[in-house]
């Protein structure tokens, strides 16, 4: 099935796992043969609101989209600024550059996430929302952050991609802006087959307005209000992520289960592993070291059977992407520090202890610990 010995995902394993059921939902939906907005659409979307808490769910294509279509809904575009993190996913700032809005990073603190002591220091006229990420499941510093939004009255769109299964203070992430936005990408915790996204809110307008802007602006089959894009769930994903809904919390436990163990085994001090504060919920879509050496680990793991993923080793600003912003090295100092020492380990739900402990083991022994 793989050529590792602890593969850092292993979705065929997943597959084995759920067969039956996933099968049944192929079986259910292409035997209505109606595939797309569905009532399985109408029914995911409501399981999201049941389980975040949100008000409302519009599903779309995928977690790029849902932040376009989020800040589309929000009237937002040229002119604008967005202050967002220089660490996350390039889809964060590609769909803030997309709607014709400016990026404005601040900082991140030692767990990665945006640190809201900078943010306030970014702001211009111009600022017209705040974009949190919270990356790899950890929720970002929601409180401080509203805090300041409220004495700006900026919006705030929390990239939720990577936060199903993840609370801050007994709240779901993505529920604290006026929008969170979700990914249901293969890699996600709770993951399609294929591409999928979603945004919650608890504006009945936005929500009116991203589903429109989903479908291409369409009132109904005759009238087009305005022009939207097609970015829409598919039934059988729609289908699929019902049921996966219903595994999720098992998947974030043993998902917390396995870094526990990684914490409790590692005892090289070139490692840091940020610590989980006791009002967080981290849901660890990813499980990001920060280590010393980090290249030379990343090889001596290799060749022991045990793969391991670099997210990501060059922070957003710095992308020939990001070039005409007019950002520098040097710009994000923590930011850029961290890019060079992030390594994630193999953790997700399908491993057992002992891959573990042999990943972690291996860890020790290349610093000698
Ligand atoms: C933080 C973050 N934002 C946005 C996205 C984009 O989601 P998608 O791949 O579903 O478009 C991702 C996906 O990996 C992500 O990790």
């Amino acid at each position: 099935m793989t050529e590792f010995k602890v593969p850092f995902i292993d979705l065929q394993q997943r597959y084995q796992d759920e067969k039956q059921e996933l099968l049944a939902c192929v079986d259910r939906v292409l035997s209505k043969g109606h595939l797309v907005m569905t009532e399985e659409v109408g029914e995911f979307e409501k399981r999201i609101t049941d389980y975040t808490g949100a008000k409302y769910c519009v599903s779309c294509g995928n977690g790029t989209d849902a932040l376009m279509l989020g800040m589309w809904a929000l009237g937002m575009g040229k002119g604008d600024e967005v202050i967002t993190t220089p660490i996350s996913f390039i889809a964060s700032t590609g769909s803030i550059a997309h709607i014709g809005a400016t990026p404005v990073y601040a900082d991140v603190r030692d767990d990665q996430n945006i640190d809201p002591a900078e943010i306030e220091k970014k702001i211009t006229p111009r600022t017209k929302a705040i974009m949190p990420v919270h990356w790899s499941g950890r929720i970002a510093d929601m409180d401080p952050i509203m805090a300041i939004a409220r004495k700006h009255n900026l919006a705030v769109i929390e990239d939720a991609a990577q936060t199903m299964g993840a609370f801050y203070k007994g709240r779901h992430g993505g529920t604290f802006g006026h929008i969170g936005t979700f990914s249901a990408h293969p890699l996600k915790n709770l993951n399609a087959i294929g591409d999928g996204g979603f945004l919650v809110t608890n504006d009945e307008e936005i929500a009116s307005k991203v589903r429109l802007y989903r479908n291409h602006g369409l009132k109904d089959r005759d009238t087009c209000l305005f022009y939207g894009v097609n970015s829409r769930l598919d039934s059988l994903n729609a289908e699929i992520l019902i049921y996966r809904l219903t595994r999720l919390e098992a998947v974030v436990e043993r998902r917390r289960h396995n870094v526990d163990l990684y914490r409790k085994i590692i005892r090289a001090k070139e490692v840091f592993i940020p610590e989980d504060k006791d009002y967080e919920k981290n849901a660890y879509v990813m499980m990001i070291t920060q280590a010393d050496r980090r290249d030379e680990l990343q090889a001596f793991l290799l060749k022991r059977g045990v793969q391991s993923l670099v997210y990501y080793g060059t922070p957003l600003h710095l992308h020939p992407a990001a070039k005409r912003f007019g950002f520098k090295r040097g710009d994000f100092p923590k930011a850029e520090h961290q890019a060079d020492r992030v390594l994630a380990l193999p953790h997700h739900q399908q491993l057992s202890e002992d891959q573990i402990a042999f990943a972690a083991d291996a860890v020790n022994v290349f610093y000698g610990a």
